[in-house]
């Protein structure tokens, strides 16, 4: 690969085990249409020529196994990396970003479980960040009404309040930052839970970690075919998709 400073790196956490998909292998190695979600999630990654190298995080027990399904469906012909991936999304992150060259100054963090992501979407995220953004991550205005809650699992909830739907929006990955920012925030967010001063709630994005250490976020328009599969039901819908684009496009 050219890791020249332009072209982009992305990391791709991969190393988790898929919980609320339900029993089976972990979510990355399931199948959509017959090929693992990670191996479509790191070939529409590939697919954006902003893209010069890919990081997969893979389960800790599973790291030669993910190289040996990446090199048996045609991706040996991008720099793609495997490292083991941890406990969290967050230490998965850590992990692959830390297996990025120096130079590269844009990297791109986007989750196997998002297989289905327009290149475009790609493109766009990493061109707003080499625009100079600090942080920038796609998303999606929201079908439903949201509400705050006091949480009681299993009964009535309390509702607290009702924010304005308008000015809501459901994030998806790419998302894409200066690398020198995510390194930062990620390597703060350790310092703080290793000396348990940590307090905040969990960060479930890496923007998020970068709005809690004072830095700029930026929205940019995302993809409704850029969802997460993480119920069973996502990957109904994502085999429909898939269908449909196989069926309409050289896919
Ligand atoms: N992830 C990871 N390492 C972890 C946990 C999650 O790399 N320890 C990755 C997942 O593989 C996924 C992405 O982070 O690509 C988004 O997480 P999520 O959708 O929550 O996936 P899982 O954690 O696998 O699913 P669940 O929470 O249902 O167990
Ligand atoms: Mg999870």
């Amino acid at each position: 690969m050219n890791a020249s400073g332009a072209v982009a790196a992305a990391v791709v956490p991969a190393a988790g085990r898929g919980e609320r998909l339900g029993p089976g292998a972990p979510k990355a190695l399931r199948e959509l249409g017959g090929v693992p979600l990670l191996v479509h999630a790191v070939r529409a990654l590939a697919r954006s020529r902003a893209v010069g190298l890919v990081v997969v995080a893979a389960p800790a027990d599973g790291v030669a196994e993910v190289v040996a399904l990446l090199d048996s469906h045609g991706l040996d012909g991008k720099d793609i990396r495997v490292v083991a991936g941890g406990a969290t999304r967050q230490e998965s992150v850590r992990l692959g970003l830390a297996a990025i060259p120096e130079e590269v100054e844009v990297v791109l963090v986007h989750d196997a479980a998002r297989p289905l992501v327009p290149v475009e979407v790609v493109d766009t995220v990493a061109a707003a960040v080499r625009a100079g953004a600090q942080a920038v991550v796609p998303a999606v205005p929201l079908a439903d009404t949201v509400k705050r809650v006091e949480p009681n699992p299993g009964g009535p909830e309390p509702v607290l309040d009702t924010p304005e739907r308008a000015t809501l929006r459901a994030v998806q990955t790419p998302q894409g930052f200066d690398r020198a920012t995510l390194v930062e925030v990620h390597a703060k967010a350790l310092t703080e839970e290793g000396a348990g001063t940590a307090d905040a709630p969990p960060v479930t994005d890496d923007a998020g970690l970068v709005e809690r250490y004072g830095g700029r976020v930026v929205v940019v328009p995302g993809h409704e075919e850029a969802f997460k599969v993480t119920r069973p039901l996502d990957l109904v819908l994502a085999e429909a998709v898939l269908a449909r684009r196989r069926a309409t496009d050289a896919y």
